[in-house]
Order: C-alpha cells, then structure tokens, then sequence
C-alpha cells in the first residue's frame, strides 16, 4: 500500500538516462554475477521498470566454477571467488533468454574467457540472437592464460586486442568492465575507447583475503582469497569514476560498488556516471534494484526538480529523507 501510494506520487517524474545509445526508463541496473543468469529477479519486480539486466559473465564453454565455500560475509559487504560457473553461450540462449527476453528488460550479456579466441567465440555465438540484446559488457577481470595468467584488465594491449577483436566480430556496443586491482585502470580505459567501447564500467570486486570468524583459515574454498564488494568499496570506485570522467569527458560510464540506496546511486552520478549497477545488495533485498530506481524518482521530486537530468544539473543533492 505504501508502496504504490509513493510509486504514483512520482509517476510524472522522469529519470530516464541514455547508455549504449539507448534511453533507459532508469539508470538503476544490476551488477553482473548478482542476480542470475536471467529472469531469476523477475518474481520480485517488473524487470523492465530498471536500466538493464546484466547476467552473469558467460563463456562459449560450460563452466563448473570454484570449490566451495564461495561467498563469505564481512562487516563492510562480501567476499567471493565464485569462478564464473555458467552453462556456455549456447546454453544459456535456449534456457534463460527466453524468460528474460519475455521480461521486456534491456539486456546486457557478460562475456568473459581466458583466452582472446575466447571472447571471440562467446560474441559469435551470440550473433543469432544479438536484436535480443542491448549490449556486450566484456569482463576482463580474468587470467589470460597466454600471458602467464596476468588479468587481460591489468594490460592495455591486451584489454585493447578482446575490445578490437570483439567489435569487428559483433554489431553490438560494447562496454568494458574495468578492474580496480591496478593502477592503471585510467591507461587501461583508455585504450578500451580507443578500440571500439563505448562504455565503461567501473568497477569490478578488489581483490582481497578474508579469514573464518576467529580462525587463522581461509573463508573461501580458493585459499588465496577473492574479490570483495558491497558498501566498503563505495569510496574507491566513486574515486575510479570521478579519475575515468575526468580523464574521458562526456564518455559514458557506469558505476559500480556498494550500491545500496538512492543516495549511493545519486553520489556515483553527480561523478559522471550515466547509470550505476547494484550487485551485493541484491543479495540482501532482491527487490533492491526496484526500491533504489523509485527511491531515486523520490529524491529528484524532493529537490524540487521534474527529471534526474534537472536534478543533476543543479549540482545538490536533496536534504536526508
Ligand atoms: C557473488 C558475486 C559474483 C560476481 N560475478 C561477476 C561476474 O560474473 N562478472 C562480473 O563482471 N562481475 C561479477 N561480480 C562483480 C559485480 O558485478 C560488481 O562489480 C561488484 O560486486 C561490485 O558491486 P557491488 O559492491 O554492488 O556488489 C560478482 C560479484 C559477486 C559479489
């Protein structure tokens, strides 16, 4: 009831942004590796009232994914060494595509691989039902095997080599996934426009270690530790996206990290971001996506404004509500 009181209080207000040459209804979309590999969030909310769905990295092969456990919780998120299980391309067309295309949601596929052949074949595979798709956001936070298992997202070259093999294989826009776990994520984006992206998404998790409650052992099954998210990360990747909108004005950028109400979503796009992605939330609230893109509608009316674009444009943020 309360919902839905709020809900048509801020029907007239438009908080559409533009990605991917594409007018999204929201810039709320969720985080890839959080929230399935397609409709699973479909039960809770209208998956077309958000930005995009972003499923979770795929390769063109089946993959099993790391021991468990995978997931661990800390006080300031999670940590995860999931190891982007997944059943293939091929598979994941005829099982979950359907159901989410159904959705009316914008779709974003991940594709990632551990060899550049790999993201090739992943996006070839893809091509028959490419109209079904927004976009490809390349995730490049894996070991190129070639290269002595250095993450391609750590190397220009390389991150430029899947960006440019990628477009001249695929017709879609292609957003890169950057990662945290180095300091030259401003070099690396770089050389990611200069190959074809259009977008940028920062950021990935940052690598980290994590121990079992008063224990001196490992929290996940992968004993060299994970990636860790949720509301401590905020600050670095805000900072990310203010470095990536400085250094890249006027491209297009998504933020990503700790992403857990309105206000969070707002800090991220007052950097420059045009939309954000919300992954470990998720996992507290699968309705998180829903209630942060309403919550957003509430804040641009609370500021007096009639569209998130006004509301951007005058620079404040509204009072705590
Ligand atoms: C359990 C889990 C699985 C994830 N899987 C993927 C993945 O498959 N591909 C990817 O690009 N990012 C993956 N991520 C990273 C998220 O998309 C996101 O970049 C990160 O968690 C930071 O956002 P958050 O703080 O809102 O979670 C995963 C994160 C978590 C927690």
């Amino acid at each position: 009831m309360k919902a839905s009181l709020k809900k048509s209080k801020t029907d007239d207000i438009d908080v559409s942004t533009w990605l991917y040459g594409r007018r999204l209804p929201s810039p709320v979309m969720s985080a890839s590796g959080t929230s399935g590999h397609g409709a699973e969030l479909a039960g809770y909310f209208d998956l077309s009232a958000i930005g995009a769905v972003v499923v979770k990295s795929l390769s063109h092969f089946v993959h099993e994914g790391n021991p468990a456990p995978r997931v661990g919780v800390l006080p300031t998120g999670m940590i995860n060494s999931v190891g982007l299980p997944g059943p293939g391309v091929r598979r994941w067309i005829d099982e979950y595509l359907p159901d989410l295309t159904r959705t009316g949601a914008n779709v974003v596929v991940s594709v990632w691989g551990r060899t550049k052949a790999d993201y090739v074949k992943a996006v070839e595979q893809l091509a028959p039902v490419s109209s079904q798709l927004m976009a490809v956001e390349i995730n490049v936070s894996c070991p190129n095997t070639e290269k002595g298992g250095e993450m391609f997202g750590h190397d220009s070259k390389e991150t430029a080599a899947i960006v440019k093999a990628v477009s001249q294989t695929c017709d879609l826009p292609i957003g890169v996934k950057l990662s945290p776990n180095t300091d030259r994520y401003v070099e690396v984006a770089g050389a990611a426009l200069d190959a074809g992206a259009v977008a940028l998404i920062a950021s990935n998790t940052y690598l980290g270690q994590a121990h079992k409650r008063d224990s001196n052992q490992p929290m996940l099954g992968t004993s060299s530790g994970g990636g860790v998210s949720g509301q401590g990360i905020l600050p670095l990747s805000l900072r990310i996206v203010r470095e990536l909108n400085k250094a890249f004005p006027g491209c297009d950028i998504v933020g990503v990290g700790g992403v857990h109400s309105a206000r969070d979503a707002l800090a991220y796009l007052f950097e420059g971001a045009s939309a954000v992605q919300v992954g470990t939330a998720t996992f507290v609230d699968p309705r998180i996506l829903y209630r942060i893109s309403e919550d957003v509608k509430w804040l641009v009316k609370k500021q007096g404004a009639q569209s998130l674009k006004e509301l951007l444009a005058k620079k404040s943020m509204p009072p705590s509500f």
